[in-house]
């Protein structure tokens, strides 16, 4: 087996509720008549009827959708099903970019504004689809220069700027498979992502800048690809104006190419199964997986999920708050919306700067229809206070969104209240990097909500909650979260892994994907994740497998052993927890606790940072010699051990929680 899984846990929590609190939450919002009569879908009967119908012929129902695209060639048939290989839509050719962009430039949207971007001081651009759409024929053309061929793989390294959008899009356009790697991550990260993917040219920023202040990513590429054979050349975009070595041969601006390029591009149309992009994300052990996501299939449920959760209409200004180097930002920043030829808004920076009504202004002055955002951001808004939000106008606010980790209610009534003012829906959506769009989420015009339960299956989706043995659970029993039909947008597979794909996700149950998620479905359907069974951890939305964290520990020289695990936290979910054996002679120095995290934060990034580092003078095990890790869990968060104590070894308790564990 795979994935070390635990026993469904109880309801992640954060804030001050209790785990019954969440089991009887009862509170319905049904959708406000208003917003249900413009909807796209108005009621629950609608749901249902379309649910039924997806069920009964999912793949005339995934046909239906698809032929509203542009394929060159069309499919021969609808799905090709070898468990646990999908090909969707076989025969066809297609190109995302072209249905995004062009198809849009070919009707009245051609001047509509496709991104309102706003950096962190305040500078602002828009573009239209007919400016897109220029810029990214332009870049496809430097890709073309550069020698990038279909298939490539291009790894993108840089903040939030409408360039990122343009060298995805770019990317697609020729049929080169993007990599985009999230800039806060470390030179090393983008080291073993490269070296995995094998990526031939990387595209970053001269810096990025936040809060104020900016971060040279130049330096850092330089510094990774020190070791990186695949990589023939750098195209740097010229952001902050940082100082930055560029190399003959190697190194080349963006404006520089961009200037001997023409403007006229004819896109790439490749086999609807053709690689789209890789994403890496975390798994159970310590080397990320490279999700791998191909076009025809996850453009058909991008797009459709996106029309039908955010319920979008021309008028619409959507903004999704992720940055690209997710997969949020791949699906519902940037595909989605531009498939449906909507404006998306994008901004560059941080949510408290210049101050902690940074969000609000941006919804008043840019007057944002839709927001979509995590929990976390949620939680610290709250926490900065109600007056940064009620001072500003936010009227044209009509749907809510959340993603990434489960909402506790109280986060949830918040939002509902001080931010959408009762009038909003709230969208809480759950998927995952590998599902590539949204599973489970109600739809605003149809859906009564519940605070803390992404409902119901989008149609044609078939999830359920189940036992052990991949019997289903009873209504509200607590189980683990599968999907029992491949949908287009699913993963394809591990990028070069296709035994780890096997293993990770269709080993535990037969013919079933495992999510990796705890869930119970109450009694009207509703599905309520309950967090994770294996070793990934959301720390502040951010997916983190606890042994990539480990791994960059026990680099470290002091470091003999480490073990890390999760605890709950009111601001980010999750916090990290590192349990700590030093070397012999590093024992006593007291500066390593923050040399530690330090190190940790340079080899994989900030986010990664453990929150606290405790030492042990060894880690307790099984007589196998497996880390008892839910011992660990309960260390983390027990009340009683505080800041430096650490009595792992001598416990009398501890025991008998061993012998306990063992006997499972
Ligand atoms: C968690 C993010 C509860 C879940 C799109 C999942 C959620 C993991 C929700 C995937 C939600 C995501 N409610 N939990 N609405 N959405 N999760 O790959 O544990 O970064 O398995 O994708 O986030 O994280 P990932």
């Amino acid at each position: 087996m795979a994935t070390d899984k635990q026993t469904p846990p109880q309801q992640q929590e954060s804030g001050s509720e209790s785990i019954s609190s969440v089991l009887s939450e009862k509170r319905k919002f049904p959708p406000p008549t208003e917003f249900s009569n413009a909807a796209h879908i108005s009621s629950m009967e609608d749901y249902e009827k379309l649910y039924a119908e997806a069920a009964k012929d999912p793949e005339a129902y995934w046909a239906g959708i698809a032929e509203q695209f542009h394929w060159e060639k069309p499919w021969e048939k609808v799905l090709d099903w070898q468990p646990p290989y999908a090909k969707w839509f076989p025969g066809a050719t297609t190109n995302i970019c072209y249905n995004a962009v062009d198809r849009h430039v070919n009707s009245w949207r051609k001047n509509k504004a496709a991104v309102i971007w706003e950096g962190e001081e305040g500078d602002q651009r828009v573009l239209t689809y007919a400016e897109l759409h220029r810029q990214v024929s332009k870049f496809a053309n430097v890709l073309k220069i550069a020698g990038v061929k279909p298939g490539d793989r291009v790894a993108i390294y840089m903040g939030m700027v409408p360039e990122l959008v343009i060298a995805v899009l770019a990317c697609a356009r020729v049929g080169a498979v993007h990599n985009v790697i999230f800039a806060g991550f470390a030179a090393h990260a983008i080291t073993e992502r490269v070296n995995d993917s094998k990526a031939k040219l990387i595209i970053c920023a001269d810096g990025t800048r936040r809060r104020g202040s900016t971060i040279n990513l130049k330096n850092i590429v330089d510094e990774a690809i020190v070791n990186t054979p695949s990589v023939r050349s750098v195209i740097v975009l010229k952001v902050t104006g940082e100082e930055v070595n560029m190399h003959d041969g190697m190194d080349h601006w963006w404006h520089d190419l961009m200037g001997l390029a023409m403007d006229h591009n004819e896109p790439e149309f490749v086999d609807a199964e053709h690689p789209l992009f890789i994403l890496y994300t975390s798994g159970s052990t310590g080397k990320p997986k490279g999700i791998l996501h191909t076009t025809g299939g996850y453009m058909v449920h991008a797009a459709n999920s996106f029309k039908y959760v955010f319920d979008i209409k021309d008028e619409d200004i959507y903004w999704c708050t992720a940055d690209v180097g997710w997969i949020t930002g791949h699906s519902y920043l940037v595909y989605g919306p531009l498939l449906n030829g909507a404006t998306l808004m994008m901004y560059e920076g941080a949510p408290n700067y210049p101050q902690w009504d940074r969000f609000w202004d941006i919804i008043n002055r840019h007057k944002i229809t839709i927001l979509y955002t995590a929990p976390t951001a949620i939680r610290a808004f709250i926490r900065a206070g109600d007056e940064w939000v009620t001072k500003h106008d936010l009227s044209s606010l009509r749907l809510l969104g959340t993603v990434g980790e489960p909402i506790n209610p109280k986060a949830w009534m918040w939002y509902h209240t001080v931010v959408g003012q009762e009038k909003c829906p709230i969208v809480d959506t759950w998927w995952q990097t590998e599902t590539g769009g949204i599973l489970v989420s109600p739809l605003p015009g149809a859906t009564p909500t519940k605070p803390g339960t992404a409902t119901r299956p989008l149609p044609g989706i078939m999830v359920d909650v189940v036992r052990k043995d991949g019997e289903p659970c009873k209504s509200n029993e607590g189980g683990y979260l599968v999907i029992k039909k491949p949908w287009p947008s699913m993963l394809r597979t591990i990028y070069g892994d296709n035994k780890r794909y096997e293993e990770t996700y269709w080993s535990e149950f037969k013919d079933m994907y495992f999510t990796g998620d705890g869930a119970r479905k109450d009694e009207d359907g509703y599905i309520w994740i309950m967090g994770r069974v294996d070793d990934v951890v959301n720390v502040s939305g951010h997916r983190l497998g606890t042994s990539e964290v480990e791994s960059a520990l026990v680099a470290h020289e002091a470091v003999a052993e480490a073990a890390v695990v999760s605890r709950p936290d009111d601001l980010k979910g999750n916090a990290l927890i590192a349990f700590v054996t030093l070397k012999d002679e590093y024992q006593g120095d007291m500066k390593l606790r923050e040399d530690l995290r330090n190190h940790v934060s340079r080899e994989i990034g900030p986010i990664a940072k453990p929150d606290e580092i405790r030492w042990a003078q060894g880690l307790p095990k099984t007589r196998s010699g497996k880390i008892m890790r839910r011992l660990l869990r309960e260390l983390a968060s027990s009340k009683e051990i505080k800041g430096d104590v650490t009595t792992l070894e001598d416990s009398g308790v501890l025991e008998q929680l061993r012998e306990q564990e063992e006997e499972d």
